[in-house]
């Protein structure tokens, strides 16, 4: 039986892209990738990757081609579990052995009772940034903090956090996007050398779908590399790590 692996998508900066990302890589990972995916959603009260769930079930029930359309991919949806970050250990450690890989949507503050534990309980955390002042000030207290409460602690799964650019435009800023990775390096806080592309695409729904795959058109943007990197660190330690590259590169060319 291989190890589940946990994964969470986190920061405490609002607005970064933690849910979003959380979502497309579950979503890849199960569509394309073809483990055996489970979400929590432990960003209480907000819950809104399953509140995305619940839309998409009613949607699915009001309308029967939409039905139907899902019907035919043949691959039941990935659980969503909603709860708060007290259960969430609890839920997490009960979904060991039953599946490859779970996502975990935090909430974005580290203030809050039960997350400290739920950080050792991570695989890797993946903190998504934006090119502002503001979420690199909130950025490098979170790696500290991951630091010093999970990280090499007794008991703890943490193997490593890495930083990556969400909402990265090409053209700007470029000046501060290498003075952010160099400050990062100075602190020993890695960096993923995929960045995702700002794109008003995230507005639209079948962006954000947790029941359909990702159109072969949102694949860029960033998306495939991002998911290629991931997937090298995640599975750096099974052995068929490169088959799951190439995954990325030439699965979605059949969707
Ligand atoms: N690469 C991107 N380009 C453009 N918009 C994006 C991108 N990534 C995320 N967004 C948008 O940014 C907004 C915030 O994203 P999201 O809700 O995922 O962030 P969050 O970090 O989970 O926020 P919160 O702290 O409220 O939980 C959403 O409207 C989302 O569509
Ligand atoms: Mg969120």
């Amino acid at each position: 039986m291989r190890t589940t692996k946990y994964i969470s998508i986190s920061s405490q900066k609002g607005g970064v892209g933690k849910t979003t990302i959380n979502i497309l890589a579950a979503s890849l990972f199960h569509f394309l990738g073809r483990e055996k995916v489970a979400v929590i959603d432990c960003d209480y009260p907000q819950h809104s990757l399953a509140g995305l769930r619940h839309k998409e079930l009613a949607q699915l029930r009001a309308d029967p081609t939409k039905a139907a359309g899902f019907q035919a991919l043949g691959l039941p949806a990935y659980p969503i579990v909603s709860c708060t970050v007290t259960e969430a250990l609890d839920v997490a450690q009960e979904m060991e052995g039953q599946f490859d890989l779970v996502f975990i949507d935090t909430p974005g503050t580290i203030n809050v009772p039960g997350l400290l534990a739920l950080w050792q309980q991570l695989d890797y955390v993946f903190m998504p940034l934006e090119a502002d002042v503001l979420s690199v000030e909130a950025t490098l207290p979170f790696a500290a903090a991951l630091e010093a409460f999970a990280k090499g602690q007794p008991g703890s799964r943490l193997k490593q956090y890495y930083a990556f650019w969400n909402k990265h435009i090409k053209s700007e800023k470029q000046e501060f996007y290498r003075r952010t990775e160099e400050l990062f390096s100075q602190q020993r806080i890695p960096f993923l050398t995929s960045r995702l592309e700002h794109s008003v695409n995230y507005k639209k729904e079948a962006m954000r779908s947790t029941m359909f795959p990702l159109s072969k058109e949102f694949m860029r943007l960033g998306i495939r590399g991002l998911m290629q990197e991931l997937s090298q660190i995640i599975f750096a330690d099974e052995a068929p790590a490169l088959a799951k590259v190439t995954l990325f590169t030439e699965a979605d060319k059949a969707l």
